[in-house]
């Protein structure tokens, strides 16, 4: 009786998650930091997953806003810079491959509150200069990258091993027809289900023809049928102060 019934939860959970079969990021493959040496994971110091980011510079990590802060009662505040790695070079986070720094500056976009507000972007420095090579900020197109070490499904544990996925980019006009806090112009959202960034991809890289064109931000849920993934759109802030 009680198997039964977990499995007709299980089927209802896979229903509403909108979990596809193959793992990934969500819907992806593996993927190799050797072919994107610029992406870099932001963890714990005792290396719990917290974010992903793109190196922009040897000491530059462009990230998400949300991911250089903490959640409180009171709101939003800056995650202490000692409780940030950022691992560079490493496929599999469980192994020992690669370059860890330090964070010792971390600049969020001054308007940040929330993801849904938009200006989910931070820019961390760190304390060497990564032997790693950078990434060129660029524009969106038809079509983009997003590579993480976060869950293969909304109710898995983050992979911790490196996956992408290519995800369509939508027009404005159907970002905003699916989500209502959608910011024209600052945000742009790709994806129509089954493939998709989820917990601990934030942060992320969303590449277009070899440049970065958007960090992950947010989504309801991920990669659920028709429901595409909110990334901040970098074009609008590269004149920003701070980077
Ligand atoms: N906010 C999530 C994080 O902190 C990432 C959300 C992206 N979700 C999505 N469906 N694209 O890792």
């Amino acid at each position: 009786m009680r198997g039964k019934r977990y499995a007709v939860l299980a089927a209802v959970i896979a229903l509403v998650s909108g979990a596809s079969p193959a793992g990934a990021i969500v819907g992806g493959t593996p993927a190799r930091v050797a072919d994107s040496p610029w992406v870099v994971a932001i963890t714990t110091p005792d290396g719990q997953l917290i974010c992903g980011g793109a190196l922009v510079a040897p000491d530059k990590v462009m990230t998400a806003a949300h991911c250089a802060s903490v959640q409180g009662i009171g709101g939003r505040t800056p995650r202490p810079l000692e409780h940030m790695r950022v691992i560079a070079g490493r496929t599999d986070l469980r192994s020992a491959e690669g370059t860890t720094a330090a964070v010792t500056h971390a600049w969020r976009h001054p308007d940040f509150k929330e993801v849904t507000q938009g200006d989910d972007v931070a820019v961390l420095t760190l304390d060497r200069r990564l032997p790693y090579q950078t990434i060129a900020l660029g524009e969106a197109g038809e079509s983009g990258v997003v590579l993480g070490w976060g869950r293969t499904a909304e109710l898995e544990k983050p992979a911790m091993s490196l996956r992408k996925v290519t995800v369509p980019i939508l027009s404005d006009a159907e970002c905003a027809a699916k989500e209502p806090d959608y910011r024209v112009g600052r945000m742009l959202c790709a994806g129509r289900g089954g493939r998709d960034a989820c917990t601990g991809d934030s942060g992320g890289p969303l590449v277009v023809k070899g440049r970065l064109a958007g960090v992950v931000s947010y989504g309801r849920g991920c990669a659920r049928p028709d429901e595409p993934g909110v990334y901040t759109r970098l074009s609008h802030y590269r004149s920003t102060a701070g980077f």
